[in-house]
């Protein structure tokens, strides 16, 4: 979901605001957050080397540089590929670049708003708290079938199928499609690494080419015998007489299944792993749902599953005396600014009770996350239960964060009860 843009070199940079930090470095990948707390304590508006342009690590900037209009996640609306040096788009990837056409995450107003609008009602609070009992019940289910084992990987026997059965079943798919709709989801989102190969783009066009046949094919059914679901909810909502393509309502399918995932999967682990590792009874801190709430937000900020998110100049502009030209990219860098000392108390603690604010996990401004509150419910039920039911539990492996920087995600963590 978050594509890093690899841009031309920036001279001139004074050589104390230039910062180098491999990504793909494990040392770095592993626990970036030493290097994140130099550059607060120097220069947390830095030009990163590796990255060939400029980041904002401090809470201020970047809350305040989501939220600017000077700023989008797309260009093509106010530049030409040519005037901002953007390749043209490969003949290979067409049915891949087609659902990423009209997906949220590469709109800017009005075509954003629009979209949006028409997809948001499904999102709000008050229709997702009815998901608590069945969260919960997938979870309860889970665990069950644990009984006998010694330890699990908690990420791929728990983490991750949670979140891919509840989309899958707000979208009106069944619970059974959860495995398939993930390898096409995972096979497709090969394609923000870096350097892809040929072969990758083909596989990655082909899973959007096999995704976008069978939503087609769901979608003729809906037409057919309408629904109480998201899928039919996006064919038939209408304002004022303005009502979804099918080609939106695919990009918008599979941008839910894609970005509703993994983010929460990494939060389940890395949440699971800051409450393990600090020592404190986890049961309580589930015990109420304010409680349960305070500790989510905790988790969410203390190690974010999200790290790095890039924004485009839309216009020639100036932030903190840095000059920047139409085009030229910036990272916003989310997992830093949790860490903030400016803005947290004893911001490297991993403190349930604190009550010093919100956190930029989810973002800022129109692109923030249309399934926060989806999130914070799936984490709150999963990892109360997990608890609940096994208050014993313990990491027995050293877990192992995964080798894509932005994407900050254990790769297994092995776990036991006995
Ligand atoms: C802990 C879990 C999650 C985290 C940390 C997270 C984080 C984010 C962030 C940071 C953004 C904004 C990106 C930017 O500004 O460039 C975003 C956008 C988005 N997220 Fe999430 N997300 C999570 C879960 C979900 C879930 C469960 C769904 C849907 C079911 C979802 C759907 C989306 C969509 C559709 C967008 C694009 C919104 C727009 O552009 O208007 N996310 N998310």
């Amino acid at each position: 979901m978050a594509a890093i843009t690899q841009v031309k070199p920036i001279t001139g940079v004074p050589p104390h605001l230039s910062a180098s930090a491999a990504p793909q470095d494990p040392a770095f990948y592993q626990n970036p957050y030493p290097f994140y707390a130099r550059q607060h304590a120097s220069h947390p508006a830095f030009f990163w080397e590796e990255y060939g342009h400029w980041c904002f690590a401090d809470f201020k900037s970047v809350s305040a540089l989501l939220r600017d209009k000077r700023f989008g996640r797309d260009i093509l609306h106010v530049a030409s590929r040519e005037e901002v040096g953007l390749p043209e788009p490969k003949p290979h990837v067409t049915d891949f670049d087609l659902t990423e056409k009209f997906s949220l995450l590469n709109l800017e107003a009005p075509a954003h708003t629009r979209l949006r609008t028409l997809v948001n009602r499904a999102f709000v609070s008050r229709q997702v708290e009815q998901l608590r009992p069945r969260i919960r019940q997938l979870a309860h289910e889970i665990i069950d079938g644990f009984e006998g084992a010694e330890s699990v990987d908690l990420i791929k026997a728990f983490a991750a199928p949670i979140p891919a059965i509840v989309i899958a079943e707000m979208i009106g798919l069944p619970a059974e499609m959860a495995p398939q709709l993930l390898n096409w989801s995972n096979r497709m989102v090969t394609m923000y690494m870096y350097n892809v190969t040929r072969e990758t783009e083909l596989d990655a066009n082909r899973a959007a080419a096999e995704f976008t046949a069978y939503l087609r094919d769901m979608i003729a059914e809906r037409r057919k015998a309408p629904r109480e679901d998201l899928l039919t909810h996006m064919l038939t909502t209408d304002r004022d007489g303005d009502v979804l393509s099918d080609d939106e309502v695919i990009s918008t399918a599979i941008l839910l299944l894609n970005a509703g995932h993994e983010a929460t999967v990494h939060t389940t682990g890395n949440g699971v792993k800051s409450i393990l590792e600090s020592g404190l009874d986890s049961q309580s801190l589930f015990a109420t749902p304010e409680q349960a709430e305070r500790t989510v937000e905790e988790c969410l900020r203390f190690d974010a599953p999200l790290h790095l998110f890039t924004r485009y100049a839309l216009m020639d502009t100036e932030v903190d005396g840095i000059a920047l030209r139409k085009g030229d990219v910036i990272g916003l860098m989310l997992g830093a600014a949790n860490r903030d000392p400016a803005r947290f108390a004893h911001a490297d603690r991993f403190d349930p009770f604190r009550t010093d604010g919100a956190n930029v996990s989810f973002g800022a401004g129109i692109h923030f996350c249309i399934g926060a509150p989806l999130a914070r419910i799936e984490l709150q039920e999963a990892m109360g239960v997990l608890f609940e039911r096994l208050p014993t539990l313990r990491i027995v492996e050293p877990p192992r964060y995964g080798n894509v920087y932005h994407f900050h995600g254990l790769e297994r963590l092995m776990v036991g009860w006995r």
